[in-house]
């Protein structure tokens, strides 16, 4: 039995993989490199650098390592640019996911798990929001992301295949003995672009809008370490390979903190009092969003690393090491 990781050579995937080898999985990492890095991919797992639609290239992976399970995190995740660009996210988190599903079920693959977003949700209100909840997306990002859920639930009720969606809330962090992080060229998350300024990367960062109607006036997120958002995935792969139903589950940890309270988190983990204005609203931007954390919480989750501070704090130490390399990825 074997799982086959598309993008684990990014962010999220990268972690991914760490987790499957150090419980002694047999993986392959499926990645076109595009946003992903090689180095990120751990030495104990397969290397194949190529893209999800490739039905010919997907059918031989799946066959040459008895591919049970596929985690399929490759795609686009950048909002802003999903608005400016539909016709990319279309293709790369629907139309691209498509032709995978179709040669995983093709290929006898059992259980599919998907990275979906809080995106699918829309503008909600200051209430943890749960997966009952209207699905309203207002970016073609959480659209494309809504289409393959659809998909995948009318594939899952035809198909002897099981399918687990998750609903990633803001993922940041890195791993905590330092073996993977947020590497990303040109990173636009708040947690990455305040401890890209506070090393002096930049000059400057601004809060977008300080006039919403949360405490402080900034926008509230739920900020969930990257080493617990893996590891609700091994979770519900496990589930799923028990014979579990499938499911849709948000992946947060149901608590919100400010942007206004980042910085601050930011400034006090590295001691340093970078510049901040408070600049415009940024579009497409909702005031709250929050997961109400109970379903995934009943499967077992049982998170390690819910502490802002320390969140940042890795995140902190893994861009340090990045300005160790050679071949740092560009802060633009
Ligand atoms: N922000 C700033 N300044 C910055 C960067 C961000 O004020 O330089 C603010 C944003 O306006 C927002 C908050 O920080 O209010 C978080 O912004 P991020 O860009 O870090 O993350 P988003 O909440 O926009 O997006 C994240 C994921 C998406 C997902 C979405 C769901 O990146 O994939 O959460 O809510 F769809």
């Amino acid at each position: 039995m074997g799982v086959l990781v598309t993008g684990g050579a990014g962010y999220i995937g990268s972690h991914m993989v760490l987790n499957l080898a150090d419980a002694g999985e047999t993986v392959v990492v499926l990645d076109n490199l595009v946003t992903g890095f090689e180095w990120l991919v751990d030495h104990r797992v397969h290397f194949v650098k190529g893209n999800v639609a490739d039905a010919d290239l997907v059918a031989k992976v799946i066959g040459d390592h008895d591919i049970d399970a596929v985690i399929h995190f490759a795609g686009s995740v950048v909002v802003p640019e999903s608005v400016d660009n539909p016709l990319k996210y279309y293709r790369n988190n629907t139309a691209a996911t498509r032709d995978l599903i179709e040669t995983c079920v093709k290929g006898g693959v059992k259980h599919f798990i998907f990275s979906s977003t809080a995106a699918v949700y829309g503008m909600v209100g200051l209430e943890p929001v749960s997966e009952d909840a209207v699905l309203h997306p207002v970016s073609p990002y959480g659209k494309s992301k809504l289409m393959t859920e659809w998909m995948l639930a009318d594939v899952a009720a035809a198909h002897p295949m099981t399918c687990g969606v998750l609903r990633y809330f803001n993922v940041a962090g890195a791993d905590p003995q330092m073996r993977a992080g947020q590497s990303t060229a040109g990173a636009t998350h708040l947690i990455k672009v305040a401890v890209q300024t506070a090393l002096g990367h930049r000059d400057k960062m601004s809060v977008f809008g300080d006039d919403y109607p949360t405490p402080d006036g900034t926008c509230v997120r739920d900020y969930i370490h990257v080493a617990d958002l893996v590891s609700a995935h091994a979770l519900l792969l496990d589930h799923l390979r028990k014979g579990g139903e499938s499911t849709t589950m948000n992946c947060g940890y149901g608590r919100g903190f400010s942007v206004d309270e980042v910085v601050s988190t930011v400034k006090a983990v590295t001691g340093i009092d970078f510049a901040v204005e408070h600049g415009p609203r940024r579009p497409g931007d909702p005031a709250s969003i929050v997961a109400s954390a109970d379903r995934i919480k009943a499967l077992g989750w049982t998170p390690r690393y819910d502490d802002l501070a320390g969140i940042v704090e890795m995140a902190y130490r893994w861009e340090k090491y990045l300005d160790t390399r050679n071949d740092r990825p560009s802060i633009y």
